[in-house]
């Protein structure tokens, strides 16, 4: 068993196809690499330079666990290479997958831009009838969109055909969610294509076969459905503090709920990174395109756009003012386990802070921002030293284990603010902070949580026309 991959060494034996896989950031190096893991020759193209560099002095441009090792093996065989040019990757390949970025627009609507040039360019390079694959998230249409869009850019005799194959792993978890799926999604209103593009994975994983505006929705259904679970987390979260009820307690029994499910349960400082909130407002845009308004989702992405300027706000509101202040943030990558820091609630904060006049020092294991004003610094209690305020901003699992003793000597103030669960509260009482959290750690009155019931109660002495038993 492999630890990365969870599968044994020995996948099972498919079909060798040629593939070619445009763009080597994370969905695209991670499919780059782990379909050459399954026995699969592949030509990765990526038009960053310095990306493009780093891979062919065998360096990995991103954090993710397993994936050195896997594209080292495969890169030194030969059955995986990294170009920039099109037209040999394209050489002779039936199989193109398509793994470049589509960011949001400043209206929220998606880019499909870097989509587009990608697509054309690969379709003018091919030598033969091709599939191209978007395995970027894109709005329901897209496919059939793009197959029109390049369809007169191929040369005489080739046939392009335009497949959708979402994807779905996680950063962080990328190489492990891409041998241990969930589900492979192959959209395709063509049978023949369906199968070459299913036979590319084990026949044993997880299928769904659907239409191209099908496959599409899945992904962009999927993220939003997460988002609203993020969202609704932190409104039950909200909730407890103004009742005095137990978050965790209440989250957790919640989500024991088979029907359910604890995951994404977890309160914090609202979602973020590079997919939830673009595909979020993606989904809100196609549904109202569609005259279908997407009330769910927008209550989502509203509740979402109030969790910072709330925890900005607590924290605040516990240092009396951020004027002048100096605070320690804790992480900056948008979720642990990974680099990435786009839209990261964590770098979000960190300028809601600066704006709010106060001086921040930032640490993060991994993740490395360029913000003005921010000083970061390579280690936690070199973060805290002297600060009013220490905010933990990102769950990295090592910010566990700072020590409160440490902690009170370095810093100068008392205010420690978990916005994300990992800090054993107690013991950092008992070492003199004021801790809080979200949906942890606040004052309560219960009066209104025994008046509102009590009224109800007495109502009981007046006649209401149902006859006890
Ligand atoms: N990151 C995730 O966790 C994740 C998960 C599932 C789906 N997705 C989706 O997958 C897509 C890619 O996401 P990502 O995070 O890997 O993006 P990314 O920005 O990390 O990588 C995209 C890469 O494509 C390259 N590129 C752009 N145009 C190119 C071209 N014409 N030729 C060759 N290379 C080109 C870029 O230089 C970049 O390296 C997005 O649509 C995203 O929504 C991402």
């Amino acid at each position: 068993m492999n630890f990365h991959t969870g599968r044994s060494q020995d996948p099972e034996k498919l079909e060798p196809t040629r593939i070619c896989v445009i763009g080597a950031g994370y969905v695209g190096l991670t499919a780059a690499a782990c379909f050459s893991e399954l026995g699969h020759e592949v030509r990765c193209v990526e038009v960053d330079a310095a990306r493009l560099a780093a891979l062919s002095r065998g360096e990995i441009p991103i954090y993710e666990p397993g994936l050195d090792e896997l594209v080292t093996r495969h890169a030194s065989t030969g059955r995986l290479s990294f170009t920039d040019d099109m037209a040999s990757a394209m050489d002779d390949v039936a199989v193109a997958m398509l793994c470049v970025g589509t960011p949001p627009r400043s209206d929220g609507e998606p880019d499909l831009r870097q989509l587009a040039r990608a697509a054309a360019t690969a379709a003018t390079a091919a030598t033969r009838d091709v599939a191209l694959v978007v395995k970027s998230t894109v709005p329901p249409g897209t496919c059939e969109a793009l197959e029109l869009f390049v369809g007169g850019q191929a040369r005489d005799g080739v046939r392009v055909r335009v497949v959708s194959n979402p994807e779905f792993l996680r950063e962080g978890r990328a190489v492990w969610d891409f041998f241990n799926p969930d589900r492979v999604v192959v959209g395709a209103d063509e049978t023949d294509l369906a199968r070459v593009v299913a036979g590319l994975y084990p026949p044993s994983w997880p299928l769904v076969e659907c239409s191209r505006r099908s496959a599409e929705l899945v992904k962009y259904a999927s993220n939003t459905f997460l988002a609203v679970k993020i969202s609704f987390a932190n409104e039950v979260a909200a909730l407890c503090e103004a009742l005095g009820a137990e978050t965790d307690k209440v989250l957790g029994g919640v989500g024991l709920d088979a029907r359910i499910g604890g995951a994404f349960l977890n309160p914090g400082p609202g979602f973020g990174g590079s997919c939830l909130p673009k595909d979020l407002s993606g989904f809100i845009a196609v549904a109202e395109s569609a005259g279908r308004p997407a009330e769910v989702a927008r209550a989502a992405q509203r509740a979402n756009d109030m969790a910072l300027a709330s925890l900005a706000g607590k924290i605040e509101s516990a240092l009396g003012t951020l004027e002048g202040r100096t605070i320690a943030v804790l992480g900056l990558a948008f979720k642990a386990g990974t680099d990435d820091t786009r839209f990261s609630p964590a770098v979000a904060l960190v300028r809601e802070l600066l704006l709010r006049g106060a001086h921040v020092r930032a640490h993060d294991p991994i993740a490395r921002v360029s913000e003005a004003g921010l000083s970061q610094v390579a280690d936690p209690y070199e973060a805290v030293h002297g600060a009013d305020a220490l905010v933990v901003a990102t769950g990295w699992a090592e910010y566990r284990d700072l020590e409160p003793a440490r902690l009170r000597h370095s810093m100068s103030g008392h205010v420690i603010m978990d916005a994300v669960g990992v800090l054993a509260m107690e013991p950092l009482r008992d070492a003199g902070f004021d801790v809080y959290g979200i949906g942890r750690g606040l004052a309560t009155s219960f009066a209104p949580v025994l008046w509102r019931p009590l009224e109800w109660m007495l109502d009981a002495g007046q006649p209401s026309g149902v006859q006890n038993p």
